[in-house]
C-alpha cells in the first residue's frame, strides 16, 4: 500500500526504537523521510535504511529543545526537501525519581524534551503547513500522562501537557487543513522500556489486559493511520496504544 506517497515526513526520535519504527513505517509507505535524532550515527543509520527501501531521506542531528537549532534545522529541512507534509514528534525522556528528590535539572530536562521540543518544531513548520493549507502532525504522548505513574511526575506532566498543546493546535490549525493528534502509547518494549527491573516489568504486565507489551511496531501502525488520507476527518483526538492497560 502506498498511502504515503508523494509524503514528505519529519520524525524526531527517529534514530531508535517508536521513532524508528515510524519512520520506517512511513517509508514503507511510500513517504520521504527527514530522520531527526540526538545523535548523528542514529539519525544517518535510519536514512541509510529509508534510502534502501528507494526513498528519500535525509539525516539531521539536533537537540529538539535547543529553540536556536530547531529554527536553523527546520530551514535547512524546508530547503533541501522543499516542503513538510507530516512532522512526528516524537523524541522523548525520562528522568525519573521521586518528588521529594527530584532536582530541578531532571524536571527542566523531560519538560524541555518532551514538550518545548513539540512545540519549537511545530511551530518552525507552521509557516509551511499553513501555506500548503495540507498536514499532519502526530504528537507522541504517553499513556502516563491520562493515569500519572508514582516516580514520573515530570515525565505525567509533559505528557498531560503535550494532550493539551494537541488539542489547542488542532484547533488553531483546522481551519487549515491540518490535523493535529496525540498517541498515548502504552508499555512498548524499547532501550526505554528494556531499562526497567525484571520486578516492576512484571507488575506492569498485571495491568495490561491483552497479556502482552506493546512493540514499536504497534505505535508505528497507529502512526500511520493518523497520517494517511484515512485519518482526514479525525483531530485532536487522543489515540491510546495499550494493550486496554487505560480504558
Ligand atoms: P527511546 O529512548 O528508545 O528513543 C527515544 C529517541 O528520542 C532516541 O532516538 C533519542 O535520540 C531521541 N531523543 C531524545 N531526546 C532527544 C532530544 N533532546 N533531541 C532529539 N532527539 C532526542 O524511546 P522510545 O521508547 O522509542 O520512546 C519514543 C517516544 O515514545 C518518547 O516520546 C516516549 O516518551 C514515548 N513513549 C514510550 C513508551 C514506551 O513504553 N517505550 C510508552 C509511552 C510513550
Amino acid at each position: 500500500m502506498n498511502e504515503l506517497a508523494n509524503q514528505m515526513a519529519v520524525v524526531t526520535g527517529a534514530g531508535r526504537g517508536i521513532g524508528h519504527a515510524i519512520a520506517l513505517k512511513f517509508a514503507a509507505a511510500g513517504a520521504d523521510v527527514v530522520c531527526i535524532s540526538r545523535t548523528a550515527a542514529n539519525a544517518e543509520k535510519a536514512a541509510g535504511e529509508i534510502t534502501a527501501l528507494g526513498r528519500r531521506a535525509w539525516a539531521h542531528a539536533l537537540d529538539v529543545a535547543d529553540a536556536v537549532a530547531v529554527a536553523a534545522t527546520a530551514t535547512r529541512i524546508l530547503e533541501e526537501a522543499g516542503r513538510v507534509d507530516i512532522l512526528v514528534n516524537n523524541a522523548g525522556i525520562t528522568r525519573d525519581g521521586l518528588l521529594m528528590r527530584m532536582s530541578d535539572e531532571d524536571w527542566d530536562a523531560v519538560l524541555n524534551t518532551n514538550l518545548k521540543g513539540a512545540f519549537l518544531l511545530t511551530r518552525a513548520f507552521a509557516r509551511a503547513f499553513i501555506k500548503q493549507r495540507a498536514g499532519r502532525i502526530i504528537n507522541v504522548a504517553s499513556v502516563i500522562g491520562l493515569m500519572g505513574n508514582a516516580g514520573q511526575c515530570n515525565y505525567a506532566a509533559s505528557k498531560a501537557a503535550l494532550l493539551g498543546f494537541t488539542k489547542s493546535v488542532a484547533r488553531e490549525f483546522a481551519s487549515r487543513g491540518i490535523t493535529v493528534n496525540a498517541l498515548a502509547p502504552g508499555f512498548i518494549e524499547t532501550d526505554m522500556t528494556g531499562a526497567l527491573s525484571e520486578e516492576l516489568k512484571t507488575a506492569i504486565l498485571k495491568q495490561i489486559p491483552l497479556g502482552t507489551f506493546g512493540q514499536a511496531e504497534d505505535i508505528a501502525h497507529a502512526a500511520l493511520f493518523l497520517a494517511s488520507p484515512a485519518a482526514r476527518y479525525i483531530t485532536g483526538q487522543v489515540l491510546v496504544v495499550d494493550g486496554g492497560m487505560v480504558m
